[in-house]
Formats: structure tokens, C-alpha cells, sequence
């Protein structure tokens, strides 16, 4: 996964402005992902998590590279402890968004609870994003990023 993508050419605080962004085209598109595992559309659960897959996986692309990049640059591995852990949930969430998009191709009742974890665990990692990490990479300035 995301061999397709570079990462965009954006400073640190438009890059960040944008991720937050992102997370709230996320949360919507998994709660509308949701709503149509619930009405037991399972075409529209497909479709609505196949258009945030090239958000996400942009989004992860430019997390990593960016902002942990950043991180690690400017503290070390050690000083970004923490926020390695953070972005090493993104293979499981992405794992699970297409653990999803094959349940609705052959619906179970599995797929409602998988759609329950999925926003849950997205939701949580962008709150740590965007209450830690992010804070964080500015704190440290983007005269190390450009
Ligand atoms: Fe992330
Ligand atoms: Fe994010």
C-alpha cells in the first residue's frame, strides 16, 4: 500500500491544516460507511470506503514521511518513541478498511462490528494526532521539514 503515492509538497503548517482536514473527511465518510452497514446497504458501504482510500492513503503517506520523519529527525527514535507507536496503527486501520470492503462484497453480520471497530480506532488515532503528534511536529518548526 501506497506505493502509488509521493508525499505532497506542502510546509508544516499547511500539511497539518490539511491532515486535519482529512480526518474529518474520514470520520464522515466511516460514519456514513456505518449508517449504510446499519440500513444493510452493503454497496454503499462498499463504495463510500473505496472513495476514502486515496485520502487515506495519501494522508498515511505524508504522516509518515512528513511528520514522523520530522519527528525522528529533529529528537531521534527514541524522542518519537511515542509517536512511532502512533502511525504504526495505520496498517491495521487500512487493513481493517479493506478487511471491511471484502465483508460487504459477501455480507455477514461480522461486517456491523467491524464497521464499529474501524471508527472507533480511526477516531481515536486522529484525536492522538491531532492533540499530540501535530503540536508536536510544529512545535519543532518547519525549518527542518523544507
Ligand atoms: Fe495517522
Ligand atoms: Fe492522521
Amino acid at each position: 500500500m501506497g506505493e502509488r503515492y509521493s508525499p505532497r509538497k506542502l510546509g508544516l503548517e499547511e500539511l497539518v491544516r490539511v491532515l486535519v482536514q482529512e480526518h474529518a473527511v474520514m470520520r464522515e465518510g466511516l460514519e456514513q460507511a456505518r449508517d449504510a452497514a446499519r440500513r444493510k446497504d452493503f454497496g454503499a458501504v462498499a463504495r463510500t470506503l473505496k472513495e476514502i482510500d486515496p485520502v487515506f492513503r495519501q494522508h498515511i503517506v505524508d504522516e509518515e514521511f512528513e511528520i514522523l520523519g520530522l519527528l525522528i529527525r529533529s529528537l531521534g527514535v527514541k524522542g518519537a518513541e511515542k509517536e512511532i507507536l502512533v502511525f504504526r496503527q495505520h496498517r491495521p486501520i487500512y487493513a481493517l478498511m479493506t478487511k471491511i470492503r471484502e465483508l460487504a462484497a459477501a455480507p455477514s453480520g461480522e461486517l456491523e462490528a467491524r464497521e464499529t471497530e474501524l471508527e472507533a480506532l480511526f477516531s481515536e488515532h486522529a484525536r492522538v494526532e491531532e492533540s499530540e503528534v501535530f503540536p508536536k511536529a510544529t512545535s519543532l518548526g518547519g525549518r527542518d521539514s523544507k
